[in-house]
């Protein structure tokens, strides 16, 4: 197993500044710590480095909002996000903030390097401008009626309700979120970056062996969509880094994002003594590798390569995106209290149960990831408490009361201690290839064959019988090495046990290659217990310390409700309402909010797209009855036509409702 050192550095993506962590950002930051942490213990150089996203027009607001500098808000959030990280046991080398010096000197010579390279062309565009605030306004700070199904309040760049896209200009009576004004067009010269002049390389980098087919499958399509000129001004005010040369115009938050993986490097080369160029520089021989969530593929093997590829960079190793992590089968829901944060999560349960079961369904794809709350808690307590902790408990008590804690001299089955040290090579290969779910069912099938040891041996009955101490010593010495192979590989993955363990060992836990020499012939210390059942008490309280109560109280008298104008019934009755029956539902990989519904009206079905994706899990929903607009002109989509309307109530997002009827309402029957 002597494998040449690697020099590894490993990234996440790194968190905005105006929002707190929550448990689906903690898959991707275990998913990244899980391998750091299994690097290391291979014996390599494995660094991980990240810092907080702390620029952009949201977080200027927040901070305005909140009556504080974006300096005090970013230093605030950039404390409490590290306190989170700290106490799930991130072991990152590094945390920074894209908002530093170092960053800024990287993002200004990187924009030089692309400039005279003449990759840059600046260009004069339009946009909506803000005139009582000042400001550009972005798509996400516009609102306004859909111009395709004209629901009131929609995004400047999508509609929830009908689900299609559009240019902000094309919303009917568009008011800036900002101060509610209508606002005006207005011009400003921008650079762009012309991304096609890379499109060879990247081309070639994307194929290099290294990428997950889903990814390389996704970019071949942004490829033959062709790829467009990228816009990286954005106008004053904003916070960010002004762009050299300009007095007006800052580096778009996604710029110097990215750039912000280096600069938290560099940060860690001068505390180090580490040789920057040997990691960032174009003759690198290092790995380095982003991990990321699927929503930000685009960003990271396209912007981000070319970018490097411009300023004579190496490129990344591979991007490895994960997918997102839905509770109990549907998207995170403040209102069903699974919007759960890192904190509350803390606040009430062990860190090393969340990071083992995220072990336990972490594969390699881009799938997403459920966490099931009484799978967590039955999985947790059968897998880690069940099996592994009890191998350790079972033999500690024979070995201290009646051996003063020493271990014998000599294995009785040393064949069985070498299989279980051999079961590294291919456990190690899983965590290599980010199968951890795989990793995870071969280190518990070894957990079962320790414990079917035990019971084949019964060390509770022998010690009762005359001269048969030695044996017994030896027998729970068997036990606890079988213990401390397991609690060795699964040490990534719960290292805050893994560090118990190691005191009750009175030995390190760590690098994998201990496992070639069992403990002999030295002294154990006493057993405490390493992990407490999961209380399923307090997964329920967790819960609803997360639910966020829907009115919020203090709240005497209602607002009056803002209805549409008055109609009579006979406008009502041109609106054909039909019971429905959803067959099936698929999610459109290509929209954030659509799901392609096939309908059963009794007579006929139907396709209908709607616009319920962040609100509801496709599974969940074929076979419910729902009521729909029947004789809805049919639309023409991107996706497909869509052959009239379901009925959802709600402001959008995960609270979103679906009408139902009753069951027994037959698929067809009109609704009046
Ligand atoms: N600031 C950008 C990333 C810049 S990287 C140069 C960003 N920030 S984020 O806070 O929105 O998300 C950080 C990471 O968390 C992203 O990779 C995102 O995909 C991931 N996740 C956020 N919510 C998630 C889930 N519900 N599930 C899994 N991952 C999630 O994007
Ligand atoms: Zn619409």
């Amino acid at each position: 197993m002597t494998e040449k050192q690697r020099k590894i550095l490993l990234t996440s993506a790194l968190p905005y500044a105006n929002g707190a962590i929550h448990i689906g950002h903690m898959l991707e930051f275990i998913q990244t710590d899980i391998w750091a942490r299994f690097q290391r213990a291979q014996g390599h150089e494995c660094y991980f480095a990240w810092a907080d996203d702390a620029h952009g027009t949201p977080i200027m607001l927040s901070a305005q909002q909140a009556g504080i500098s974006p300096q005090e808000l970013i230093d605030q959030m950039n404390e409490e996000h590290q306190s989170d990280f700290r106490d799930f046991g991130l072991s990152y080398d590094n945390y920074s903030s894209t908002h530093s010096p170092a960053n800024r000197e990287l993002v200004e010579a990187i924009y030089l390097q692309l400039r005279e390279g003449g990759y840059i062309d600046k260009k004069t565009i339009s946009q909506f401008y803000d005139e009582q605030e000042g400001m550009f306004l972005p798509d996400r700070f516009i609102r306004g009626t859909c111009p395709k199904c004209r629901t009131e309040d929609q995004y400047g760049d999508s509609c929830e309700a009908c689900g299609s896209t559009y240019a902000p200009t094309e919303l009917i009576e568009p008011r800036s979120a900002v101060s509610g004004t209508a606002p005006v067009m207005r011009e400003s010269e921008h650079f762009f970056v012309r991304l096609a002049d890379f499109q060879d390389r990247l081309h070639a980098w994307i194929n290099n062996g290294r990428m997950q087919k889903e990814v390389v499958n996704k970019i071949d399509e942004w490829f033959t969509d062709g790829l467009r000129d990228w816009d990286i001004t954005r106008d004053a005010p904003y916070f960010g880094f002004e762009i050299p040369g300009t007095t007006d115009k800052f580096f778009y938050v996604w710029v110097d994002a990215p750039v912000g993986y280096m600069a938290s490097f560099r940060e860690l080369c001068e505390k180090r003594g580490l040789e920057f160029d040997d990691w960032w520089g174009p003759e690198s021989e290092a790995e380095v590798y982003h991990f990321i969530g699927k929503d930000i593929m685009y960003f990271h093997t396209l912007f981000w390569p070319a970018m490097l590829m411009g300023a004579g960079y190496r490129t990344p190793t591979a991007v490895y995106a994960h997918g997102f992590l839905t509770v109990d089968g549907t998207k995170m829901s403040k209102s069903r209290g699974t919007f759960i944060m890192a904190r509350t999560y803390l606040d009430h349960l062990n860190p090393d149960y969340l990071r083992y079961y995220f072990c336990a369904k972490l594969g390699p794809g881009t799938g997403d990831i459920d966490l099931n709350l009484d799978d967590f808690v039955q999985r947790v307590n059968s897998d880690l408490v069940g099996k592994v902790v009890n191998i350790a408990s079972r033999c500690a008590g024979f070995i201290q009361r009646y051996f003063e804690g020493a271990l014998s001299e000599e294995l009785p089955e040393p064949e069985l201690y070498a299989r279980f040290a051999a079961g590294r090579e291919g456990i190690a290969a899983d965590f290599e290839s980010r199968n951890y779910q795989a990793a995870i069912r071969s280190i518990m099938a070894l957990a079962d064959e320790a414990n079917r040891y035990i019971d084949e041996h019964k060390p509770w009955q022998l010690i009762k019988q005359e001269g048969m101490e030695t044996e017994v010593q030896a027998i729970c010495t068997q036990g606890i090495n079988l213990f401390r192979v397991l609690i060795t590989l699964l040490a990534p993955a719960i290292p805050h046990t893994a560090q118990k363990a190691a005191a009750f060992l009175a030995a390190e836990v760590g690098p994998w290659a201990d496992l070639d020499h069992p403990l002999l012939g030295r002294a154990i210390n006493t057993f405490e217990p390493l992990m407490a059942r999961v209380d399923p008490v307090k997964v329920d309280a967790m819960i609803e310390a997360s639910r966020e109560s829907l009115k919020p109280s203090g709240q005497e008298t209602p607002a009056p409700l803002d209805l549409a104008d008055e109609i009579g019934i006979e406008d009502f009755l041109k609106v054909d309402l039909r019971i429905a029956r959803i067959l099936s539902a698929e999610a459109i990989p290509e929209a954030d909010k659509l799901l392609k519904l096939t309908l059963d009206l009794g007579q006929e079905t139907r396709t209908v797209f709607a616009g319920i994706k962040s609100a509801y899990d496709p599974d969940q929903l074929s076979g419910r009855l729902t009521v729909m607009v029947a004789n809805l002109k049919p639309r023409k989509m991107r996706f497909g036509v869509s052959e009239g309307m379901v009925l959802a109530a709600g402001p959008g997002g995960t609270e979103l409702y679906l009408l139902s009827p009753d069951d027994g309402a037959i698929p067809g029957t009109r609704v009046t």
